[in-house]
C-alpha cells in the first residue's frame, strides 16, 4: 500500500458511520415545506397565548394527539384552523427562524419554503407584516448559521384564479426576494386547468413555478399540470406511478418531483411506506426528491422522511446520495451556486464509509 492509499484507508476507517448518521449528515436541500405547517405544538400554544387567541387544546400533548388524519381535506381543516395564531411580524419571524434552525441541525444547506398569504390576508394580517417577518428570519439564519433559503409564495386552488392573480400584485414589491410561486390546497375537484392564466402570468413576471399535483388527484392532474401550467417542478406527483406514458414524459422533460413520504403515509395517499412509489420512480430514473411537507403534523423533518423511506423501501447508499444530489439540482437558484453545493456533497461522500447496518 502506498502512503497515499494508507492515509486514505485510515481516513475512511475514521469516518465509518452508521447509515442513519450518514443520512442525517449528508448535505441536502429541502424543496417542499409549508412554513405555516412547521409550527411545533409548543410554539403553537405560545403564539396563541401571546396573541390572546383561544385554541381547542389544553396543552402541547393534546394538540399532538390531534395529528391523525383520514385524508388531505381532514388535515387541511386543522392546518388552516391553526393559522390563526400567526398575527404579528415577530410571529412570522419566529416560525421561520425555528424551521431554519432545524435545517442547520439537519444539514439542510438550502431550504425553499412555501407560505400561503391568502390565509393571512383574509385574517386581516397585511402583506408587509408577513413578508418582513419571514424575510428577516431568512437573512438572520444565513448570517448566524449559514443556512441559505428561498421563499415560495403559494396560492390556494380552492379559491378563484382572480384571487391568485391579486396575490401576485400584492407581492410585487418583493419580486426580487421571491424564489418562485406555487399552488396547494384541496386537489380533488380543483383541477389544474382552472389556473392556466395564472401560471402564464407568473411566467410573464419572471417567476419560477411549482404546483401540487397527483397527491390525492389522479395522474391526469399531473399531465394537465405539465401541459397547461408548464411548471418547473411538481409537488408530490405520486399518482404518476399509475401512468407509464406520464412517467416517460416526466423523465424526458426531467421535471423534479418533490415527494413527501411521511405526508403520504399520514394522509393515506399510500397504504404504507413499503407501498410508496419513491423507489420505483428512482429506479426508473425520475428526478425525485424527498421532503417533509408539514413536519410536526406528519411526524418528521426531512431526515426522518429519508430514514423512514430508506427503511421502508430498503434504499441503499447510492439511492440516498442520488436523492441528496437531486434535491440540490432541483433548487430555484443559479447554476454556479448549485455547482458549489454539489461539490460540497461530493466531498462529503468521498470521505465517508457507511458501516453495514
Ligand atoms: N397538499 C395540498 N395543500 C397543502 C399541502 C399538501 O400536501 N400542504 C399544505 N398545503
Ligand atoms: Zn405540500
Amino acid at each position: 500500500m502506498t502512503s497515499h492509499t494508507l492515509l486514505q484507508a485510515s481516513a475512511n476507517a475514521a469516518q465509518e458511520m452508521p447509515f442513519e448518521d450518514f443520512i442525517r449528515k449528508i448535505p441536502k436541500a429541502e424543496l417542499h415545506m409549508h412554513l405555516e405547517g412547521s409550527i411545533e405544538p409548543e410554539m403553537m400554544l405560545a403564539l396563541a397565548a401571546r396573541n390572546n387567541i383561544a385554541l381547542r387544546w389544553r396543552d402541547a400533548q393534546a394538540l399532538r394527539n390531534a395529528y391523525t388524519f383520514v385524508n388531505l381535506e381532514d388535515f387541511l381543516a386543522l392546518y388552516f384552523e391553526c393559522c390563526k395564531v400567526l398575527v404579528t411580524e415577530q410571529d412570522f419571524h419566529d416560525i421561520t427562524k425555528g424551521y431554519l434552525q432545524r435545517c442547520a441541525t439537519d444539514n439542510v444547506i438550502h431550504a425553499e419554503m412555501f407560505i400561503g398569504p391568502q390565509t393571512f390576508l383574509q385574517q386581516g394580517v397585511d402583506i408587509d407584516t408577513l413578508m418582513r417577518g419571514v424575510l428577516s428570519a431568512m437573512r438572520d439564519a444565513q448570517r448566524e448559521s449559514g443556512v441559505h433559503s428561498g421563499l415560495i409564495i403559494s396560492v390556494h386552488r380552492h379559491r378563484s384564479e382572480a384571487d391568485a392573480l391579486a396575490v401576485l400584485d400584492c407581492i410585487e414589491p418583493w419580486r426580487d426576494q421571491v424564489a418562485g410561486i406555487g399552488m396547494g390546497g384541496p386537489e380533488v375537484g380543483n383541477p389544474p386547468s382552472r389556473f392556466a392564466r395564472f401560471f402564464a402570468e407568473c411566467r410573464r413576471r419572471g417567476y419560477m413555478t411549482t404546483v401540487h399535483a397527483g397527491e390525492e388527484g389522479p395522474a391526469e392532474y399531473v399531465r394537465q399540470s405539465i401541459e397547461l401550467l408548464r411548471p418547473d417542478r411538481i409537488d408530490h406527483g405520486v399518482s404518476a406511478i399509475h401512468d407509464p406514458d406520464l412517467m416517460r414524459l416526466l423523465r424526458e422533460r426531467n421535471i423534479p418531483l418533490t415527494l413527501c413520504p411521511l405526508s403520504n403515509v399520514r394522509l393515506n395517499v399510500v397504504a404504507s411506506m413499503a407501498d410508496h412509489p419513491l423507489r420505483r420512480m428512482l429506479d426508473e430514473g425520475l428526478f425525485v426528491t424527498v421532503n417533509s411537507d408539514n413536519p410536526p403534523y406528519f411526524g418528521g423533518y426531512v431526515n426522518e422522511n429519508l430514514i423512514a423511506a430508506q427503511q421502508g423501501l430498503q434504499l441503499d447508499v447510492e439511492a440516498i446520495v442520488q436523492l441528496a444530489k437531486n434535491s440540490l439540482q432541483a433548487l430555484f437558484i443559479r447554476d454556479s451556486t448549485k455547482s458549489r453545493y454539489l461539490q460540497k456533497l461530493s466531498q462529503f461522500v468521498a470521505l465517508r464509509n457507511v458501516a453495514p447496518s
